[in-house]
């Protein structure tokens, strides 16, 4: 199995074999990190981080992968490049091909991430579009495995936006590794049906399945994961909060929830969240609407069954892994 000068833009480009083989290659480099063994396999090589929409978990998933693979890491924001204003995408890519072995591109439009690839001509890697977010799901399968022992026949519901990025990768990281996916949501914010499609598809030969359902009695029965991510997304305007908050407040993942699922089931969020009245958006909709808690409830977000900060670090050794496997012939 060799990856060696692959994008990894959609999981929909990967074979079952292939995700197998990353999250086999990001438990080693785990366990490496964790025994202290160093794993400095790039030496002397250097990637670039483009983020037009903001990050904490990818970005510092990217930049120590960088460094603990011993590479150079350059980070570039809209406001410190010339990338979209004075320069266009294709001569950005083309000049950032020639300086960098890879690059990692946040933002809107997967067709930028696309071009990215065609034109840089190494290796690209999507830290999240408005359609995906390829490498949460690495982290996300690596997740399950490790507190449920199985990636097969796990029965995984998302709830809430089940339309956006997070949501749209789950359903195909779910059909290709042969588990059933839920999108347990109003029918106004399901998956777009091409997309349904292809994952029924894949679902099809993998013995995993896809499901819509605007019931959460139904979506939440015996569900070994229920997952959520907030509910308006980065690049949306604020303006669309309160029609959101009325759409997805029966969705919000808590006690009444669980008790419906299946017994050990776990919570995972791709974070960040909106659990609490520590942050300034978790304020401003108290302020304006009340809530105190949006798409989890603090008791389930802090309990026992919540694995996010495990979800958190897994980011760290899968994006390490697209690196590593990526960027060498090993
Ligand atoms: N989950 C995730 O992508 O987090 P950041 O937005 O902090 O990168
Ligand atoms: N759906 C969220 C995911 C953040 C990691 C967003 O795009 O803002």
């Amino acid at each position: 199995m060799t990856l060696y000068g692959r994008s990894f833009l959609t999981l929909l480009d990967f074979t079952p074999d292939e995700i197998r083989y990353l999250l086999d290659l990001a438990k080693r480099l785990k366990r490496e990190k964790h025994l202290r063994i160093g794993h400095r396999h790039l030496m002397g090589r250097n990637i670039v981080l483009l983020f037009e929409k903001t990050s904490t978990r990818t970005r510092c998933a990217f930049e120590v992968a960088g460094r603990d693979l011993g590479m150079g890491v350059t980070f570039l924001d809209p406001a410190s490049s010339q990338m979209g204003k004075k320069e266009s995408l294709e001569d950005t890519a083309r000049v950032l091909g020639r300086m960098y072995d890879g690059i990692e591109y946040r933002g809107f439009s997967q067709n930028t991430v696309e071009l990215l690839a065609k034109y840089s001509g190494v290796p690209v890697w999507n830290g999240l579009t408005d359609q995906f977010h390829p490498t949460q799901m690495l982290a996300d399968l690596l997740t399950i495995e490790e507190h449920l022992g199985r990636l097969t026949g796990v029965r995984v519901t998302f709830m809430g936006d089940a339309r956006n990025n997070v949501a749209n990768s789950l359903m195909i990281a779910c059909a290709k590794m042969g588990m059933h996916f839920t999108a347990c949501a109003p029918e106004k914010l399901f998956p777009a049906e091409d997309l349904v499609k292809k994952a029924r598809e894949i679902a099809e030969n993998t013995g995993g399945s896809v499901t819509l359902t605007s019931s959460v009695a139904e979506g939440t029965q015996s569900a070994d994961v229920l997952y959520t991510d907030i509910w308006v997304s980065m690049g949306e305007p604020e303006s669309v909060w309160k029609e959101r908050i009325d759409l997805l407040l029966p969705y919000q993942v808590n006690e009444a929830a669980f008790a419906n699922a299946a017994e050990g089931a776990i919570f995972m969020h791709c974070l960040p969240s909106y659990h609490d009245l520590k942050t300034e958006v978790g304020r401003e909709i108290h302020e304006k609407f009340g809530l105190t808690e949006m798409e989890v409830t603090n008791a389930v977000f802090e309990g026992e069954r919540s694995v996010v900060f495990d979800e958190a670090e897994n980011r760290l050794h899968t994006i390490k892994a697209v690196i590593l496997a990526t960027l060498s012939k090993q």
